[in-house]
């Protein structure tokens, strides 16, 4: 029995290192970051967004507090940030029955069919995020990135507001093949 729990452990910190090294580590942003962030969203029912990194998911369940009717989804790969998503999920099922939390590379996912793509990730993995994500955003959707902005890039909008990281609002068309 020991033995299974020393696995099941050794895999949880194994997935964290992967994470780390990736793209980032699990940092959740912030409560005040996210009020912030929501502020900012204009988001119909029926529209998409996805959270690539999602963490613990904080981000889309707020999404989703604040706009029920919004698909979320968000990819990690990380295992114990998605077994606190999963089990918030399934403690509020109701409240989130909208938000979909998946084990997945962030740099395999389509966005094609998100109106809001959010990352949160160190910026050494900026090369690879942009080569991997061509072609696969919407053109009317916005990248939203918090923290530091995307290489040679001009954004729709910048955020900034005191005691909060810089946030750097992105049109998909940047994404075009
Ligand atoms: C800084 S945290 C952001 C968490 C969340 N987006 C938020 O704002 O609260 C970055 C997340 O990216 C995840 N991550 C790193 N590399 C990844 C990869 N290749 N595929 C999926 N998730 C990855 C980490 O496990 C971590 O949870």
């Amino acid at each position: 029995m020991m033995i299974v729990l020393w696995i099941f452990l050794l895999v949880v910190l194994l997935s964290a290192a992967l994470a780390g090294l990736s793209a980032a580590p699990w940092l959740p942003t912030l409560p005040s970051q996210r009020k912030h962030l929501l502020d900012q969203l204009k988001l119909q029912p029926g529209q998409t967004v996805v959270d690539l990194g999602c963490g613990d998911g904080s981000m889309l369940f707020a999404v989703a507090r604040r706009f029920p009717e919004v698909i979320c989804t968000g990819y990690d790969i990380s295992l114990l940030p998605l077994f606190i998503a999963w089990g918030r999920k399934l403690l509020f099922f109701k409240t989130y029955k909208n938000v979909h939390i998946r084990f997945g590379d962030l740099f395999k996912q389509d966005c094609q069919n998100a109106n809001i793509v959010f990352i949160f990730l160190l910026s050494k993995c900026y090369p690879k995020l942009l080569t991997s994500l061509k072609g696969k955003v919407a053109p009317n959707a916005q990248v939203i990135v918090e923290a530091w902005p995307l290489p040679n890039l001009e954004p729709q909008e910048t955020l900034k507001a005191e005691g909060l990281l810089p946030v750097y609002i992105y049109t998909g068309t940047i994404f075009r093949a």
